[in-house]
């Protein structure tokens, strides 16, 4: 049996720039998605789960068969896009489960595409670069929901080392490790604003950085600096926070005013976060809700999640959720001669 288990992600710094080619600084999280299987003799793909409910069948050309749940779209352009590199997926019958927040924007569905295709690709017995890998993931979720991501959640989930953001320059897919310094904890706090983002103006916003919308651009613009203002910090043998929350606070006012993808939950959700202790926070994601990364001492990071959730709560009448994250690695397949469970 094959297990392939992929992270989902939260970027620290870098937002709306991997579009345009510019600089972000994810990190994977230790929120998976799991695929337990096993090769099938016809080419039929063939999965089952309760996280995403419903099943799943993809023909070997990569056809999404009659009745299948939606979440097969993703599997069917995985399928497709291997096919297009030369790589003839064996078909897979098994089980898939998430632990990451859907919706959330932590990257539920790059994690999904990566995990099928690390499955596939190791079911085939093919070597596959990962950003190879990658990207073609990248073109399964341009193909399966229209959205014209950049490439940043599928190489984190692909790529991600423990303990370390990478700094990936969307341009020549460079990729640099960052450590996270010992004793900094990474909080998710989730807004409780659920969007989708083929229904959000994700999309537009990249029509109007290509128009050369000044606003727009000043965000890019100033964003790959901060990258790379936050990386010189972090290198440093004790980063200073006073400057790290300097750069997130910048983030999110140039998001919420240059850039336009905040919204008055989300402004309120950072607030609270920095009242509540967090020495960083701003919006994470593609936006238009989602949820907030914030940075804070680990011990009694919980703690100042709860805190700040139930102020959220109070304050929004939403529910929301706090999520205490580590700095994980990629994506994996394991084999076991074990059933499927
Ligand atoms: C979504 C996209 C990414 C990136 C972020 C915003 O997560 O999938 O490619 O553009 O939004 O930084």
């Amino acid at each position: 049996m094959l297990t392939a288990r992929a992270p989902g992600r939260v970027n620290l710094i870098g937002e709306h720039t991997d579009t345009s080619g510019g600089l972000v600084l994810p990190i994977a999280i230790d929120r998976y998605v799991t695929l337990q299987a096993m090769p099938t003799r016809d080419g039929v793909t063939r999965l089952v789960s309760e996280t995403f409910s419903g099943v799943v069948e993809v023909s070997p050309s990569g056809e999404l068969e009659w009745g299948s749940a939606p979440w097969g779209r993703y599997v069917a352009a995985v399928i497709r896009e291997l096919r297009l590199l030369g790589v003839t997926p064996a078909g897979l019958e098994g089980r898939i489960r998430s632990d990451v927040p859907a919706g959330a924007g932590l990257s539920s569905s790059a994690a999904l595409e990566v995990a099928v295709a690390t499955a596939l690709v190791a079911a085939c017995g093919v070597q596959l670069d990962g950003r190879e890998l990658a990207l073609a993931c990248q073109r399964a979720e341009h193909d399966a929901v229209g959205v014209p991501c950049g490439p940043m959640d599928q190489l984190i989930s692909v790529l991600g080392v423990e303990g370390h953001g990478l700094r990936i320059d969307c341009s020549t897919l460079a990729v640099e490790t960052i450590p996270i310094p010992g004793g900094v904890g990474v909080l998710v706090l989730e807004s409780g604003v659920e969007r989708r983002l083929e229904e959000s103006p994700y999309a537009l916003r990249l029509a109007e950085l290509r128009a050369g919308h000044e606003g727009r651009l000043r965000h890019v613009r100033t964003e790959n600096a901060r990258v790379d203002e936050l990386c010189a910090v972090l290198r440093q043998p004790i980063p200073d926070r006073a400057t790290i929350g300097e750069l997130f606070r910048a983030s999110h006012l140039s998001l919420a005013r240059d850039f336009e993808v905040s919204t008055p939950e989300v402004d309120t959700l950072v607030a609270l976060a920095v009242e509540e202790g967090a020495f960083a926070a701003r919006l994470t994601g593609a936006g238009f809700g989602g949820c907030v990364v914030a940075l804070g001492s680990s011990e009694g990071l919980d703690a100042l999640g709860q805190r700040t959730m139930g102020r959220y709560r109070a304050a929004t009448g939403l529910a929301g959720r706090a999520h205490v994250c580590r700095a994980a690695g990629g994506a994996r397949c394991s084999v076991s001669p074990a059933a499927v469970g």
